[in-house]
C-alpha cells in the first residue's frame, strides 16, 4: 500500500523518482505527487490519479534538483485527491514527507497541534507527522534527525517515511516500522525506496532499513543509521539478486500476462533444488529443522488473505490427504481478531507473495505470541514475514508486478506440494512406489503448464462469448474447490464482473436459483476427484440452460457431449491438479478484462501490497 521513492545524489532527482513511481505504482495508484529541492527551494508537485498523469501535470513546471521524494498513493485517511496526495508539506513549508502506513493515534496529535496553531491543508494522517516533527524541532531546538526520532516515540502506527528539509540540500532522513523499506547504496548517491524494483538498475549494494530504525542519508556523511531508542546500528549491506529483466514487460502487453506466461519457468524454479528426481528425493532446506515439529504438530493452521488464502486452502486438502496432518485454513484478519486457541504444539504458516500483508504479520505475531512455531512461505526475500517466522520456504517465483495475482498462486501451491510430499514420506503416509510416482509427476508439471498456455487462442476465442455477462460462476470440487475460489477472485479483481466460487455440491443449495441461460458456469470436471459427481452437477446446470463452460482432463468425451465449451488440460494425479487446471482461469479472466477495456495491471481500489488492516 503505497510506494515511495527518494534521491540524493549528483543526477536530475526528478527521471529517477518518475521510473521509480512507475515501479512502486502496482502499490497503489490513487494519487502521486514528488518534491524536489533546487535552489534553496522544494517545488512539490501531486495529483490525483496515476503517474503518468502527474507526468503530464509536471509538464512545464520547474522539476530540477538533485534530491527529492515521491509517493505513489493507495488511499487511507481522506479520499483520493490532489489535497490529500503526498508529499506532504509541513506548517512552514520548510520539510516535505512522504509516507507509507497509518498513523492511528493522529486525531489526538492533530488536536494538539490545532491548539498550538498549526494549519492542515488535507485529511491525512502523515500532514499530522510532518507538523508534529516540525513542532518539536521548534519547541526543542534539535536538529532534524532528533525532531524525527522524537515524534516517532510519540506515535502508534506503522510508516515507512522519507522527509525533504529545505535547509539541507545533502541530506534525508528516513525511517520505518511495519511498513518496508530499502535503501540503496550507490557510488556516490543514495535511492530509497518501499522495494528494490527503483533502485535495482543503479545498484545493487542495499540495505533493508529494520523496525523503529531511523536513517540520515547523507551524500558527505554516508548512511547512519539509529533506533528510535537511540542505540547506533551499523548498517548491514547486502547484495540484490534481483534482475532488471525479472520487472520489465518483456515484449508482453501487461504483467499479467507476462506473468502467466512465467509459470512454467516459476513453478520450475521454485522445485529447483528441492526435487531430485535422480536421487529420488525432496529437499527443504528452510523447513528442516522443523520438520519433526511439523509432524508431531496437535495441527498445522495456515493462515492468509486473498490469493495466498486460496492456495492455502489447497494445502489444507495436500497436507490432510498425503501427511495425514490435521489442518485448519484461516483468514489473518479473522484470526487474528477472534482469540484463536493456539499453543506450542501448533505450527502456523503464514502465506503471503509480499511477505507485508499487515494482517497475516498480526496473525504470526499472535500465534508466536501463544508459543506456536511460526514458518513462512513467502516470494518476496527479506520481506518482515521471512524475517519474523522462525522458518520457511521461499516461493521463488520471481516480482510479480500486476496486482492480480498468477505466478505466486502457483508457485505457494508447488511449496505446499512440496511439503506434502516430504512430510507424508517422512510420516510413512506415503509408500516408496507412490512417492516416486508423485515426485516424477511433480517434475512434469511445468511441461504440462506450457501444453495449457498452447491452448490460449482457443481460451480466449470462448473467453470472446462471454465478456459481456454481468455474473460468473464457478464450480470445483475437492481439489478443485479452492481453484474454483480462485479463479472467481481473478475475474472480479480485473473484469469487475461478479463472479462465485463454490463447491460444487453446494449449488444446489443456493445459487442454483441464479442459474439461466444469461449464466455462464465454469466447471473444474477433471478426471478423478469426485468426476462422476461434477458430471452430474453439469447436467444440473445444462437443465437450467445455464451454459458450462469444462476444465476437463484431455481426451475427456462425456463432459464434451455436455458443456458449451471444454478446455483441455493434460492428465495428471489428482493433488497436482490445481497447478494445471487454474491456468485457464487466469486466461479467462485476464482475456475478457482486457477485451471490456480494463486496466488489467492496475485494477481499480486494489494494490498489491496491502499494510495496513
Ligand atoms: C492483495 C493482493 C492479492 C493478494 C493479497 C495477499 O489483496 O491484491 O493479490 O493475494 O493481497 O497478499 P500477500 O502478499 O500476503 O500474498
Amino acid at each position: 500500500m503505497c510506494g515511495i521513492v527518494a534521491y540524493v545524489g549528483h543526477h536530475d532527482a526528478f527521471p529517477i523518482l518518475i521510473k521509480g513511481l512507475q515501479r512502486l505504482e502496482y502499490r497503489g495508484y490513487d494519487s502521486a505527487g514528488v518534491a524536489m529541492l533546487s535552489n534553496g527551494e522544494i517545488n512539490l508537485y501531486k495529483k490525483k490519479g496515476k503517474v503518468s498523469d502527474l507526468l503530464e501535470f509536471t509538464k512545464d513546471k520547474d522539476v530540477t534538483g538533485n534530491i527529492g521524494i515521491g509517493h505513489t498513493r493507495w488511499a487511507t485517511h481522506g479520499p483520493p485527491n490532489d489535497v490529500n496526495a503526498h508529499p506532504h508539506f509541513s506548517e512552514n513549508k520548510k520539510l516535505a514527507i512522504i509516507h507509507n502506513g497509518i498513523i492511528e493515534n493522529y486525531a489526538s496529535l492533530k488536536a494538539e497541534l490545532i491548539k498550538r496553531g498549526h494549519h492542515f491543508e488535507s485529511e491525512t494522517d502523515t500532514e499530522v507527522l510532518i507538523h508534529l516533527i516540525e513542532d518539536i524541532q521548534e519547541k526543542t531546538g534539535k536538529d532534524l534527525f532528533e525532531a524525527v526520532r522524537i515524534a516517532l516515540g510519540e506515535v502508534i502506527g506503522a510508516y515507512a517515511i522519507v522527509i525533504l528539509s529545505k535547509d539541507d540540500p545533502h541530506t534525508l532522513i528516513a525511517a520505518k516500522k511495519s511498513s518496508p523499506m530499502v535503501i540503496g547504496i550507490g557510488e556516490d548517491d543514495f535511492y530509497i525506496a518501499s522495494d528494490a524494483t527503483p533502485i535495482i538498475e543503479y545498484t545493487k549494494n542495499v540495505v533493508y532499513l529494520e523496525d523503529e530504525e531511523i536513517a540520515r542519508i547523507d551524500l558527505k556523511d554516508g548512511l547512519k543509521l539509529k533506533t528510535i531508542k537511540n542505540e547506533k546500528i551499523e548498517p548491514y549491506i547486502q547484495e540484490l539478486e534481483l534482475q532488471l529483466e525479472a520487472i520489465e514487460k518483456g515484449g508482453y502487453d501487461h504483467f499479467m500476462l507476462k506473468e502467466i506466461y512465467e509459470q512454467p519457468r516459476s513453478v520450475q524454479d521454485c522445485m529447483r533444488g528441492r526435487l531430485n528426481i535422480r536421487k529420488g528425493t525432496v529437499a527443504l532446506g528452510g523447513i528442516k529443522d522443523y520438520e519433526n515439529k511439523i509432524l508431531n504438530a496437535n495441527r498445522i493452521i495456515i493462515v492468509a488473505c486473498g490469493t495466498s488464502w486460496h492456495a492455502g486452502l489447497v494445502g489444507e486438502y495436500l497436507f490432510e490427504d498425503l501427511a495425514r496432518i490435521p489442518v485448519e485454513v484461516e483468514y489473518a484478519s479473522e484470526f487474528r481478531y477472534r482469540n484463536p486457541i493456539i499453543n506450542e504444539n501448533d505450527v502456523v504458516i503464514a502465506i503471503s507473495q509480499s511477505g507485508e500483508t499487515a494482517d497475516t504479520i498480526a496473525a504470526l505475531e499472535l500465534a508466536k505470541s501463544k508459543g506456536a512455531t511460526i514458518l513462512g512461505v513467502c516470494n518476496v526475500v527479506g520481506s518482515t514475514i521471512s524475517r519474523i517466522t522462525d522458518a520457511g520456504v521461499y516461493t521463488h517465483a520471481g516480482p510479480e508486478i500486476g496486482v492480480a495475482s498468477t505466478k505466486a498462486f502457483t508457485a505457494q501451491v508447488t511449496v505446499l506440494c512440496l511439503m506434502a510430499l516430504r512430510l507424508g514420506h517422512l510420516k510413512g503416509v506415503i509408500n516408496e512406489s507412490d512417492f516416486h510416482r508423485l515426485l516424477i509427476e511433480l517434475s512434469s508439471v511445468p511441461e504440462k503448464i506450457e501444453n495449457v498456455l498452447e491452448n490460449a487462442e482457443y481460451i480466449k476465442e470462448v473467453s470472446a462469448k462471454y465478456k459481456d455477462v454481468s455474473n460468473f460462476l464457478y464450480l470445483g470440487r475437492g481439489y478443485n474447490f479452492p481453484v474454483a475460489l480462485e479463479g472467481a477472485l481473478k475475474l472480479k479483481e480485473i473484469s469487475y464482473i461478479h463472479a462465485e466460487g463454490y463447491p460444487a455440491a453446494e449449488m444446489k443449495h443456493g445459487p442454483i436459483a441464479l442459474i439461466d441461460e444469461d449464466m455462464p458456469v465454469i466447471v473444474i470436471a477433471t478426471k478423478k476427484g469426485n468426476y462422476e459427481k461434477v458430471v452430474s452437477n453439469i447436467q444440473e446446470v445444462k437443465a437450467r440452460n445455464g451454459k458450462v463452460i469444462a476444465i476437463v482432463t484431455k481426451g475427456d468425451e462425456t463432459v464434451k457431449k455436455m458443456a458449451d465449451y471444454v478446455i483441455e488440460i493434460p492428465e495428471i494425479v489428482e493433488p497436482w491438479s490445481p497447478l494445471l487446471t487454474v491456468i485457464p482461469l487466469q486466461l479467462v479472466s485476464y482475456y475478457i478484462a482486457v477485451m471490456r477495456g480494463c486496466n488489467v495491471d492496475q485494477p481499480r481500489n486494489l494494490a498489491k501490497s496491502v499494510t495496513v488492516e
